[in-house]
């Protein structure tokens, strides 16, 4: 079924302001992307990545992709994190098979002191524009979430220049000269806020920030310098617009152990990876926010039935009256993005399993 020929679901934006749901909505992260033919179909007549996620035309049709095959609950923009670091100046690109490069990544101090925040409506205008088109063709049918990396995990890639399995340059850099750091992680957080509120105003029903790499900080760094600016970012976003809230979830890879920190910050949803239990994680925030999250994408791995299990493990985990009157707030996603290699099929049993358990009424049924 073409998206907008659904009836309007909006169940998505309820479960993460706590509103009572029929079921437990679903959505995962990557949901567009390699693992599906028909994107990489796309791709190839792109060009590249890069070439995909600045055309807005085959951005909304990459973004529509999984939801074709899918009763997912919510779209999410097709774009990269990077796109920030990209429009201050950095020079993106991706060279085969290694992920992603910066031309220029940020080692001299003048450089560093010369930073700005770009103008989101000129330099990122073709994710506004992607972002339009998406909710045009969506017509209403489910919510579009719009995101943003947070200033730390994008401070790990302008300063490493990649990805980094030690992060040591920007760790370096951390703790000899954490005014430097300071210095780049304050703009970036000005340039992440303004970069969201311009996705609100054209038409992103929730967002999402992704602290990938907040999990590779100290306890006591996690704070000063991921948990901080992200704080930064909550108290800048226009929480509503059109007359209606504009939730906001907030994603730290491995933060499973800052939870309640999280929750503090002014967000509506904790998103967590795999390593916590979601219904310790509740008791442990209480009514302060919804939860989302978090079977292992390796899990989709396994056969069907496997998949089917582990889904429904994750559903009771949180909860039974998750789907219930007294909506708890959860929304199911992985814990981190689906592999390039994952099984379609499985993807269907997923989301398929998740409906049907949590409309059961969990358990129970
Ligand atoms: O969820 C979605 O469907 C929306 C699209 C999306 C992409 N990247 C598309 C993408 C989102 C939300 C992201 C976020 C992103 N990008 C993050 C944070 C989330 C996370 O995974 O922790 C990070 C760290 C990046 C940076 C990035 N972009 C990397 C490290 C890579 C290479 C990864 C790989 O698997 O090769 C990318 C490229 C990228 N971004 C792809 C996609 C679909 C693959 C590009 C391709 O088609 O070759």
């Amino acid at each position: 079924m073409s998206p907008s020929a659904r009836p309007k679901n909006d169940t998505f934006l309820r479960a993460l302001l706590r509103e009572p749901v029929d079921y437990t909505p679903v959505w995962l992260m990557r949901q567009a992307g390699r693992y599906l033919p028909e994107y990489n179909e796309t791709r190839r007549r792109a060009g590249s990545f890069l070439n995909l996620c600045k055309n807005p035309q085959l951005a909304c049709e990459v973004t529509l992709q999984p939801l074709a095959r899918f009763e997912l609950d919510a779209a999410i923009l097709f774009s990269d994190i990077l796109t920030v670091p990209d429009a201050m100046g950095l020079g993106l690109y991706f060279a085969d098979g290694e992920g992603p490069k910066f031309e220029r990544p940020l080692r001299e101090e003048w450089v560093i002191r010369d930073l700005t925040a770009p103008d989101p409506n000129v330099h990122l205008r073709y994710v506004m524009d992607a972002v339009a088109e998406i909710r045009r063709a969506l017509g209403g049918s489910v919510p579009l979430i719009g995101f943003a990396g947070s200033p730390w995990t994008l401070a790990c890639y302008m300063v490493e220049g990649g990805s980094s399995s030690d992060y040591r340059t920007v760790k370096t850099m951390l703790y000899d000269r954490p005014d430097l750091l300071h210095h780049i992680l304050t703009v970036t957080a000005k340039a992440v806020t303004d970069y969201l509120n311009a996705q609100i105003e054209s038409g992103a029903q929730a967002v999402m920030i992704f602290d990938s790499w907040g999990g590779a900080l100290s306890h006591a760094a996690y704070r000063e310098f991921s948990l901080a600016y992200m704080q930064r970012i909550m108290a800048g976003l226009k929480r509503s617009h059109d007359g209606q809230r504009v939730p906001c979830i907030v994603f730290t890879k491995g933060g499973g152990q800052w939870l309640e920190a999280i929750a503090d910050i002014g967000c509506d949803a904790v998103g967590l990876d795999w390593t916590t239990d979601l219904g310790e994680a509740r008791r442990r925030v209480g009514a302060r926010v919804a939860l989302q999250g978090n079977l292992d994408p390796m899990a989709l791995f396994a056969s069907p039935d496997k998949v089917a299990a582990e889904a429904r493990r994750v559903l009771d985990s949180f909860g039974a009256d998750a789907g219930g009157e007294n909506s708890g707030g959860h929304v199911f996603n992985l814990g981190h993005g689906i592999s390039q290699f994952t099984p379609p099929e499985n993807v269907k049993v997923l989301v398929d399993t998740v409906h049907s358990h949590s409309r059961r009424g969990f358990a129970r049924g």
